[in-house]
């Protein structure tokens, strides 16, 4: 009997949307109610299992499926995944979802401007300057989900409301225990 069932949260969105701030706070919060999670996040895992790709679809496509293979493997086995990848492609996104034990879409939603607006890392700036190629967003497609399981608007909502609605959904489906009151 496994102790918990798996699920894989996909967090989906533009760089700077909010996804990694968002799957560090769930990240958190999960572990401190005793549960296995795992937390996948493209700007770590670029950095070990998919070094060696870019950002062309081709490698985009390479890098969704290597990870979808390790969020397969640990959903499967009663772990919580939380995967944070712009992943702008839906067919990606879809096999992802075809091979994770309770697969659950989170589109993590701001507006690009408000995106390029924030640009965390300077990337957008470079990106409109041309320095960067198949930037998502500037020069490089972004496929929305159509019909994502749960939608934060980052840009109106706030870290703890975002967060406080995906746990909300895990406990309703009963991947995770309702939380006892103290
Ligand atoms: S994905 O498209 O393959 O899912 P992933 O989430 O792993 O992308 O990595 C995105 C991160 O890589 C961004 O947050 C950004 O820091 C960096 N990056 C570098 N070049 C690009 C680019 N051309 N497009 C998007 N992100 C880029």
């Amino acid at each position: 009997m496994q102790r918990q069932p798996g699920f894989t949260l996909w967090l989906t969105g533009f760089s700077g949307a909010g996804k990694t701030t968002i799957a560090t706070a769930l990240e958190q919060q999960l572990k401190a109610r005793g549960l296995y999670i795992e937390r996948l996040d493209g700007d770590t895992v670029r950095e070990g299992l998919t070094r060696d790709l870019g950002f062309s679809k081709e490698d985009r496509d390479k890098n969704i499926e290597r990870v979808s293979y390790v969020a397969k493997l640990l959903s499967r086995n009663g772990v919580g995944v939380i995967a944070a990848f712009i992943s702008p492609y839906r067919e990606a996104r879809q096999k992802a979802r075809q091979a994770c034990t309770n697969f659950i879409e989170v589109h993590v939603n701001a507006p690009l401007e408000v995106c390029m607006a924030r640009d965390v890392k300077g990337l957008y700036a470079k990106a409109l300057a041309g320095e960067i190629p198949n930037f998502t967003g500037v020069s490089d497609p972004y496929e929305a989900p159509e019909a994502p399981e749960i939608t934060l608007n980052t840009d109106r909502e706030s870290v703890e409301s975002c967060t406080a609605r995906v746990l909300e959904y895990l406990e309703t489906h009963v991947f995770i225990p309702l939380e006892q009151p103290v």
